[in-house]
């Protein structure tokens, strides 16, 4: 509450009737606004009653008395709320000089029809504006991005914002303001999963894997490939980067980009791991790959010994790991000691695998900008009793 009144503070010294756009309502209480827009009608009504001409209607005084009204209301606001001497003996100040202003403006009020519609029509614009977490930073509906806000506001802090989708509609969502993938805030999060923490569950299409305290979500029992997947809603709200990071598990025998018994195109289990896609068709974002060991038969791109390609579509947009320390990996084991894809634990045939800049975030910037939804799915080319490539965690932005 604090920081939005000082940015009220902000906005009313550079407010003028002149300039009226600058009370775009962003940095205003949607409560002060319609105060002020009652006060509006009650001036309106005072003008039309009154046979005072436009000759020499100075708008100094309107303004003069809009701004009074929102030192007022700011005064009210402090007045309901705990706050320091500092900040009383201020108020204290803009108090005493809004008293003599209000006497010396009194005289001062003409007509302004064409203002007052201006105004009213910058008012109406505003006063629907979402209440939701105004205690905790300014909110801006009327932003379509957490980028925008942050740029805005540079002083942000992470957290839920309202923003305006494509077709003008309030959405609730979570900016992660500092930054990430090597890229300044402003991301908004659409998918998170942290299966350490107790409170969360897998999402209903996966099975729960649980192994020495480690719990992932992997696809259902099977008897042959398949693609399980989950679909993060883009709330048609554009972007064109993504910054994420999965981390996953080896269970079993994954073959890496092996996986020989699907064909490589990008709706098929082409991997052994997790494809991220946008949109339909399909576009690829980023793979996270399984090997099967990370000394001996590792099928990975980058594995120094015997390394399995990718398809072209996959490009060098992938991560890919083993989390079996022996030979070969056996069938129904978690390999829970080791997780995928965080640059971490890579073995002797595989350490080019985690020399990757970001790892473990991956980053992709798009030519265009897009509201996709995208698409996380776990793909394997043989059964659950042979292979699987369980999630543990993820996290996943655009901007
Ligand atoms: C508008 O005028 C009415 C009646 O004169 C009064 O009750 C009300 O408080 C006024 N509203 C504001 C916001 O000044
Ligand atoms: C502001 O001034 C008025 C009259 O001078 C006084 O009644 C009121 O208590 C003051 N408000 C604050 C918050 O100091
Ligand atoms: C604000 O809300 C009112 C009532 O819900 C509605 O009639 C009006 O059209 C809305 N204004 C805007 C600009 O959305
Ligand atoms: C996941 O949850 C655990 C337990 O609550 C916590 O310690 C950890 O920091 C969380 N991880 C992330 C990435 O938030």
């Amino acid at each position: 509450m604090k920081m939005y009144s000082i940015l009220l503070v902000l906005c009313m010294t550079s407010y003028s009737l002149s300039a009226s756009s600058t009370l775009d309502g962003t940095c205003v209480n949607p409560t002060t606004l319609s105060f002020i827009e009652n006060s509006l009608t009650n001036i309106s009504d005072q003008l039309k009653g009154s046979s005072c001409s436009s000759d020499g209607a100075t708008s100094e005084g309107l303004t003069g008395l809009l701004q009074l009204a929102l030192v007022k209301e700011l005064a009210k606001d402090y007045k309901d709320k705990s706050c320091d001497k500092e900040e009383r003996r201020l108020l204290k100040s803009i108090n005493a000089s809004i008293t003599n202003k209000i006497q010396s403006l009194q005289s001062q009020v003409s007509s302004l029809s064409s203002d007052l519609n201006k105004l009213s029509r910058l008012l109406a614009k505003h006063v629907n504006v979402s209440l939701d977490d105004e205690e905790e930073a300014p909110s801006s509906p009327l932003l379509s991005s957490c980028d925008a806000i942050l740029s805005k506001w540079p002083n942000s802090p992470s957290g839920y914002y309202n923003l305006a989708d494509v077709n003008g509609h309030s959405r609730h969502v979570y900016c992660h303001m500092e930054t990430l993938c090597g890229e300044r805030g402003g991301w908004r999060r659409i998918a998170s999963l942290n299966m350490s923490d107790p409170n969360e569950k897998c999402p209903t299409q996966f099975k729960t894997y649980s192994q020495s305290g480690v719990f992932a979500c992997g696809r259902p029992v099977t008897n042959s490939g398949s693609c399980v997947g989950i679909t993060f809603p883009s709330r048609d709200i554009k972007y064109s980067q993504v910054c994420g990071k999965v981390i996953g598990y080896q269970d079993g025998t994954p073959d890496g980009a092996a996986a020989r018994h699907a064909s490589k195109v990008i709706n098929s289990a082409y991997i052994d791991g997790i494809s991220l896609t946008h949109g339909n068709p399909r576009k690829h974002i980023w793979s996270l790959i399984s090997g099967q060991s990370d000394v001996n038969e590792n099928y990975c791109p980058c594995a120094s010994h015997a390394p399995v390609p990718v398809p072209s579509f996959v490009g060098s947009h992938y991560y890919c790991e083993a989390g079996c320390h022996q030979s070969h990996g056996s069938a129904n084991t978690l390999y829970s000691s080791d997780p995928l894809w965080d640059g971490k634990g890579c073995g002797s045939t595989e350490t080019t695998c985690c020399q990757r800049t970001l790892i473990p975030w991956f980053y992709r910037s798009f030519t265009h900008s897009t509201t996709d939804n995208i698409e996380m799915r776990i793909c394997c080319d043989e059964g659950t009793s042979n292979e699987d490539v369980p999630v543990g965690e993820y996290e996943i932005y655009v901007k």
